[in-house]
């Protein structure tokens, strides 16, 4: 089995986290994989974004929950990361699918619902209403450090491949595996690390995968994938193993 190389946050080594010019490099790399992260907007919108406030990527200021889509399309998502990406914008969930199908993206499309910290209510049936259709190009891979999410999605779409995402507390990660309802632990890397000679019979995809001693690792663990900032180190590492 080859580890499938995902790109986290797009790439967001190397371009301004999840936009779509993040999201066009890490397709151009030959990423196996995209992983991303949905909020909800004020007026109810499913927008990419990593945090709960626009303050570290954005020109803005505020919560996501507190603004409307107009207020968040206004902000510039690119500058913070380099003046070469100014006027980048934050995306809605469905221009990254609507990309994702024009460029016939044939790899894993792992959408994180950031639902750990805000409660965005009815986030997960949004997400379904954009993405329940079956003739999408991409394989879709849910992932949530809530279980209630999991759970919920899961009753919506049985069929999608879900995983649960944990930074050290495996609870709810080894009770939804026993009830089958998720397919994968996508722990850190730093779990994996310190659990090295106990690691459980399921398939992992760790994350933050970025050093070349990291991917060589999780290479020669044989784990089914790995999210890194850096897909296409991972990649020339794959090609010489
Ligand atoms: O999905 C893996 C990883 O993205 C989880 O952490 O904080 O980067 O969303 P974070
Ligand atoms: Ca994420």
């Amino acid at each position: 089995m080859i580890t499938q190389i995902i790109a986290h946050r797009g790439s967001k080594g190397v371009r301004p986290e999840n936009t779509i010019v993040a999201f066009n490099k890490a397709i151009d790399e030959g990423a196996d994989g995209i992983e991303t992260d949905v909020h909800l907007s004020k007026d109810g919108k499913l927008v990419i974004i990593h945090d709960e406030t626009v303050n570290r990527t954005t020109d803005g200021e505020g919560r996501i929950f507190d603004k409307t889509l107009a207020e968040i399309k206004k902000l510039d998502a690119g500058a913070y990361f380099s003046e070469k990406y100014v006027n980048e914008r934050i995306p809605t969930l469905q221009e990254v699918v609507d990309l994702l199908i024009q460029r016939k993206y044939h790899g894993i499309f792992n959408l994180e619902l950031k639902t750990d910290k805000i409660k965005y209510p009815g986030i997960e049936q949004k997400v379904y209403e954009v993405l329940k259709g079956e003739d999408f190009p991409f394989h879709l891979v849910y992932s949530s450090f809530n279980p209630k999410s999991i759970s919920v999605l899961h009753q919506l779409q049985p069929e999608v491949e879900a995983a649960s995402l944990f930074k050290i507390n495996t609870k709810a990660a080894r009770r939804f595996s026993r009830r089958r309802i998720i397919q994968e632990w996508h722990p850190s890397i730093a779990w994996v690390r310190s659990h090295r000679f106990f690691l459980p019979h399921v398939q992992l995809r760790p994350w933050t995968v970025n050093s070349e001693d990291d991917i060589k690792y999780c290479f020669k663990k044989n784990f089914k994938g790995i999210i890194t900032d850096y897909p296409t180190r991972a990649l020339k590492i794959r090609k010489k193993m």
